[in-house]
């Protein structure tokens, strides 16, 4: 989707469809809107006087204007009483939906009528984008046969009375934020045979280089020399060989303030020997969520490009059960040295993570956060729309929950009290991999975290949160790209 700005008069345009917004409860044409019901002859006047548009907020109304003006259509979208830029980055969302209905190829966006009350012309020109190119996402799929997949291929803002500038930076961030969000949400949807750990390394590494990024990718050879244990026992079942993926993202002179993602990426999650349950098995799929949210936040990154240092770290592997798999009672050592006793080969995403934490350590992270579909306990804790959060520090807890409320992402603490920890101790080594039935999303977490040691960390459980069996105004089913904008926006808030 191509996003412009411009500056036309809306009788100049010739876009397949016009966006205009309505506030509730107007009767007749006002400000921006009475040279619109000219073009019209009236009609405008009529609707409103007739009680066609009632002005709801997301309410959405199609008019044909057969020739009265260049655009084909006009469609009208209620903004409730009061225009905040969640009321605009909704209204966005549902209008490039009817847009899509109709087939409109070009769709302009008029901003005057949109952006009005308190939201200023840039943060009005975000809103849109974003949720533009968020509602508009669709997975194409592979089907032969032709579906009903239809995309916008350009939006315009059009705006005479915006400031320009800030317009143009608010359009920048929006499909910034965006373009991460629907990366990270093509990668979950892809499927496991065609997304291999190969794969996720790969998608990772076009994007450092489309940026400049410097990257590395560790082999199986790497990882035995480091020692990574927890990485190579989650692979060795599989035939597809793990990688990491190690990305840095240079905001700064210096390398010595720098914040590190570490996302999970287990292509396909079949439990390993402790085998899951067929049903819905194929959901799994989605099991590098937690890569395709750090690699989604550093094609925003790349677009911003703020004064920060980040680090992101991406171990991937297939968990799969074979002659080869590791098996429950195992004992394996992990690059940091603490040995795991393996209860549950299905707890496998704490052991990739594990040396991706110690590894973020030693390229210089001094804050982490890793980010993992890790339990089904956070979905009965939390349902699908908050993600789950875990720490070991209450600044940086703090900070990163700032950067979800500004990203409009749901996020919720667990408890992480030190009786927590004592369910993860092993008899034979230093921690087990399962914490048993209770407080599943805390143990997991507290897990991960005993790896990151004195670093502030932050861990966010995203398996309720990244993948939508129902589709909500932002998300089709599937993938969400959930948290790419929170990691974004909390990384270039840490911008110099
Ligand atoms: N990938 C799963 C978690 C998951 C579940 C993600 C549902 C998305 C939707 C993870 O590897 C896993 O299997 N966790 C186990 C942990 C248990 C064995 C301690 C779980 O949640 O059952
Ligand atoms: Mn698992
Ligand atoms: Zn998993």
């Amino acid at each position: 989707m191509q996003v412009k700005v411009s500056t036309n008069k809306w009788n100049e345009l010739t876009a397949d469809c016009l966006v205009v917004g309505v506030k509730q409860g107007l009767k007749q044409p006002k400000g921006v809107l009475v040279q619109l019901d000219q073009m019209l002859e009236g009609q405008l006047a009529s609707l409103l006087a007739e009680g066609d548009l009632s002005g709801k907020k997301k309410d959405t109304f199609m008019h044909y204007t057969f020739g009265k003006m260049n655009c084909k259509r006009v469609l009208f979208v209620g903004l409730g009483e009061q225009v905040t830029y969640e009321t605009l980055r909704a209204v966005a969302a549902r209008s490039i939906r009817a847009a899509i209905k109709s087939e409109c190829v070009h769709v302009a966006f008029a901003l005057d009528s949109l952006v009005v009350g308190e939201v200023s012309s840039g943060e009005g020109a975000h809103a849109i984008v974003e949720g533009a190119m968020l509602g508009g996402y669709r997975y194409k799929g592979f089907a032969q046969e032709e579906r009903d997949f239809h995309q916008v291929g350009t939006i315009s803002l059009v705006s005479q009375e915006g400031d320009l500038a800030e317009v143009e930076q608010g359009r920048m961030i929006g499909e910034a934020l965006a373009a991460g969000t629907n990366l990270a949400r093509e990668l979950v949807n892809t499927p496991g045979n065609l997304l291999t750990p190969t794969g996720i390394a790969e998608a990772a590494v076009d994007v450092a280089k489309q940026y400049g990024m410097e990257y590395e990718v560790l082999e199986r050879e790497d990882m035995l020399k480091y020692g990574m244990g927890g990485l190579l026992g989650v692979a060795q079942g599989s035939a597809e060989p793990p990688k990491l993926v190690a990305i840095k993202y240079k905001g700064r002179q210096t390398w010595d303030d720098v914040l590190g993602f570490v996302g999970k990426g287990i292509s396909f999650d079949t439990g390993g020997i402790s085998l899951k349950p067929r049903e819905g098995m194929e959901e799994m799929i989605g099991d590098m969520g937690g890569a395709a949210a750090v690699i989604g936040s550093l094609e925003a990154l790349g677009r911003l490009k703020p004064e920060v240092n980040v680090l992101a770290v991406i171990p991937c592997a297939e968990n799969m059960p074979s002659g080869t798999a590791l098996k429950p009672g195992d004992v394996i050592t992990t690059m940091s040295g603490k040995t795991v006793e393996i209860l549950n080969t299905d707890a496998e995403g704490r052991l990739i993570l594990a040396d991706g934490v110690t590894y973020a350590k030693k390229m210089g992270a001094n804050y982490i956060v890793d980010i993992a579909t890790l339990t089904g306990a956070v979905l009965v804790a939390l349902g699908t729309c908050t993600t789950g959060v875990v720490t070991n520090n209450e600044e940086f807890v703090e900070e990163v929950m700032e950067a979800a409320a500004e990203a409009g992402e749901a996020v919720w603490r667990l408890p992480a009290f030190d009786p927590y920890k004592e369910q993860i101790k092993s008899k034979v080594a230093d921690l087990k991999n399962t914490g048993g039935r209770y407080a599943g999303s805390i143990t997991a977490g507290l897990f991960v975290g005993a790896f990151a040691e004195e670093t502030p960390w932050v861990h966010l459980d995203i398996a309720g949160t990244s993948w939508a069996e129902k589709e909500t105004d932002y998300s089709p089913t599937g993938g969400t790209g959930a948290m790419v904008r929170t990691l974004a926006l909390l990384a270039a808030g840490r911008a110099e």
